[in-house]
């Protein structure tokens, strides 16, 4: 029996997944270390040599382009264990060890030692593989978006994504081209809370209107004083307003949830759904697609995607944020925007406005969300009390047509299915 035994039920789960360092040291091991995480986008290695570091449950590793494969090594020198490469990006022929020279093609495999004599006939030898950088194989890209599995065997990836990778293709088909292309750099908030917390507010539909009236209701009310009925209204206030829509509206966006804890809210509807049309845009994916075909495109407007437990998606805004876990009580959030190949800069700016104001570490929505991420983490310390109720709207769900669950957007069914996958994975590695 593990130490995670018996702390998730149907309707409820112990405080302490939130606050145990224990439990937490797990999760490295049997969720983030098990299953498929995301590691970044090819755009961002377009050609042979380009690299960028990144990390899964906190293990340096590096992401290459050789001969037009995408390579994933741990960014850890076989020698005596330096980082090969420091944090960042480049382009590089090779990699040289900054400590005592050993050289590393593109692929991890060992070049040069210096005096290599002095290994002769040891696991160090220049043929040895354990004298090369320690590759990850289980590597799985869809539509450009990378991820990876540390653990030697797999879920069988295209399944493992079920439900969810529609939210991916909306996001590719948005663009004429159908390819989208990390642009700029990342946005990175330190949040003082556990994951869990986070993710699970993505698609918690009860909290918009409350928590964020101080920013979006500061919007709202500007835009009542200083623009009349139908008027044009400034991106910042047409993005920030409808966090504050009524419950219905939330209540109607419905959500969805699938196995492998993944899932999304909203559909036709949600709160990117009434943004300005850009007229050039239009043009654009008319040309590209046909306008039916367009059309149907934009329809699908989803608010949060959640693709269990790394990454997190905004098809319409064009956005993605990662979820690295740092402590019990500390996650490193990076947000990530994206152009749309073929589409006209007016949209990628509205996408730069977005992360500004609502994803970046100065912004005005997300201090709202952090203030009550750190009061969870704190009210979670009392012992006393040591459940948490995840009863809304139990019951209610009805099975959908992507072989998951949906319901109103305010139930509890997104949670309960994250829970569900978290004790399996936990139990299994029991
Ligand atoms: S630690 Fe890298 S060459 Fe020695
Ligand atoms: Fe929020």
């Amino acid at each position: 029996m593990s130490i995670t035994s018996g702390l998730v039920e149907d309707d409820r789960v112990h405080r302490s997944v939130y606050t145990d360092p224990a439990i937490f040291e797990l999760e490295m091991q049997h969720i983030f270390g098990a299953t498929w995480i995301y590691v970044g986008h090819e755009s961002q290695i377009p050609h042979d040599g380009d690299f960028i570091t990144t990390s899964i449950a906190r293990q340096p590793l590096l992401m290459v382009r050789d001969k037009g494969d995408v390579h994933l090594l741990y960014n850890r020198c076989p020698h005596k264990g330096a980082q090969v490469v420091p944090e960042g990006q480049g382009n590089a022929r090779m990699f040289r060890c900054a400590y005592h020279g050993w050289i590393f093609q593109r692929d991890g495999a060992v070049r040069t030692i210096p005096l290599d004599d002095g290994y002769e006939g040891t696991c160090m030898s220049k043929g040895s593989p354990d004298a090369s950088m320690t590759r990850v194989t289980n590597v799985a890209s869809y539509r450009g978006f990378v991820f990876a599995c540390l653990a030697d065997e797999a879920p069988p990836f295209r399944e493992w994504l079920r439900g969810v990778d529609s939210s991916i293709d909306n996001m590719a088909d948005r663009s004429p081209e159908g390819e989208l292309e990390v642009t700029g750099g990342v946005l990175r908030y330190m949040h003082r809370c556990n994951w869990k917390i986070f993710l699970e507010n993505l698609n918690d539909l009860m909290h918009p209107m409350v928590t964020h009236m101080s920013s979006s209701g500061t919007a709202r009310s500007v835009a009542n004083r200083h623009f009349g009925k139908g008027e044009k209204l400034p991106a910042a206030i047409e993005i920030l307003g409808p966090f504050t829509s009524n419950y219905e509206f939330f209540e109607d966006m419905g959500i969805q949830a699938f196995p492998g804890g993944h899932s999304y809210s909203g559909g036709t509807v949600s709160i990117h759904s009434r943004y300005s049309e850009i007229d050039a845009y239009n043009v654009a994916m008319n040309a590209a697609y046909g306008e039916a075909r367009a059309r149907e495109i934009f329809s699908m407007n989803r608010h949060n995607t959640i693709v269990y437990p790394s990454l997190t998606l905004k098809g319409p805004i064009q956005t993605i944020r990662v979820i690295k876990p740092i402590a019990v009580d500390r996650t490193l959030v990076e947000s990530w925007t994206f152009r749309m190949k073929g589409a006209p800069d007016e949209l990628l700016e509205r996408s730069i406005l977005y992360c500004n104001l609502i994803n970046s570490s100065a912004n005005l929505v997300g201090p709202d969300d952090h203030e009550a991420y750190q009061r969870i983490q704190t009210g979670l310390m009392a012992d006393k009390v040591e459940w948490v109720n995840m009863q809304r709207h139990m019951g209610k769900e009805q099975p959908n047509a992507d072989g998951g669950w949906s319901a109103m957007g305010t139930s509890d069914l997104v949670f309960r299915n994250q829970y569900r996958t978290w004790a399996a994975y936990m139990e299994k590695a029991a």
